[in-house]
């Protein structure tokens, strides 16, 4: 296991963010329904950062949309069964519905919800609280380091990259780009969150990695400190 970061903030894990968009960058179809973007070749490289992490981070929002199992899929690997990562749910409001797949007994779960939430989940899962009306992300961070967790995958939705690309906590992250496009008007795309007004306001990365893989394209990119140069045409 490699070690955790030293964010600003103090210690947190190693934060890896994936996702698969369409080529005009939308995460799920129209009003959020989803979208299987991902090639048979990308699902592999997703079970292996899976499996490579400690915890496997998403919003409620996708929890209510995909009711996703958040399990490594072992046998699309190839390999015998294993340890499975904790699931981890962000919801502030405890809306995670009741029947939803991540809070079975399957792996361990940990739901981070705030303190304007008043809801029970089963004894099996663990609740931290951070924050007052939303769950805030450098403080869960911190927490799920206090637990254990050296490395994590954060999987989306659009809300979440959004906090988690804009709060700069991250190490790496990784877009496959479907050759599909979308389109319209509720489609989610990659980044939700608060409106950018101007190139202050931009998340800036890093490209630092570029393959084709199957019928699409994975980009890498890092975190970036400096703003990108930016060329403005002569009028
Ligand atoms: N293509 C992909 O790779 C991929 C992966 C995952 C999901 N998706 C798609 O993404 C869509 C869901 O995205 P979404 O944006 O609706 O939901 P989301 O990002 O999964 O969850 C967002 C919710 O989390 C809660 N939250 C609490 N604190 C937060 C914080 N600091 N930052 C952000 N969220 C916080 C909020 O709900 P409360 O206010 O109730 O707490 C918020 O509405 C679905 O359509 C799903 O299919 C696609």
């Amino acid at each position: 296991m490699e070690p955790s970061r030293e964010s600003g903030r103090g210690a947190r894990p190693e934060v890896w963010v994936n996702c698969a968009a369409s080529f005009d960058g939308r995460l799920a179809y129209a009003d959020g329904a989803r979208a299987r973007l991902s090639s048979p070749e990308d699902l592999v490289r997703v079970q292996t950062l899976r499996r490579d992490s400690d915890a496997i981070l998403v919003g409620v929002g996708t929890v209510v949309k995909d009711d996703p199992s958040l399990r490594v899929h072992w046998e699309l690997l190839g390999e015998p069964v294993g340890r499975n990562p904790t699931r981890v749910v962000v919801d502030g409001s405890g809306r995670t519905p009741e029947s939803a797949r991540v809070l079975d007994t399957t792996a361990s779960t940990i739901v981070a919800t705030s303190r304007r939430s008043t809801r029970r989940f089963p004894a099996h899962v663990r609740v931290v609280v951070c924050g007052e009306r939303r769950v805030e992300i450098p403080e869960l961070f911190r927490r799920l380091h206090d637990l254990g967790v050296q490395r994590m995958l954060v999987e989306g939705g659009a809300e979440i990259l959004s906090s988690v690309l804009r709060s700069g906590l991250f190490d790496r992250f990784t877009v496959y780009t479907a050759p599909v496009g979308i389109g319209g008007a509720t489609a989610p795309p990659i980044l939700a969150g608060p409106e950018t007004h101007g190139p202050d306001e931009t998340v800036d990365l890093r490209l630092v990695g570029i393959e084709r893989l199957g019928e699409g394209l994975v980009a890498t990119y890092t975190p970036r400190r400096d703003p990108p140069a930016r060329t403005a045409l002569p009028r």
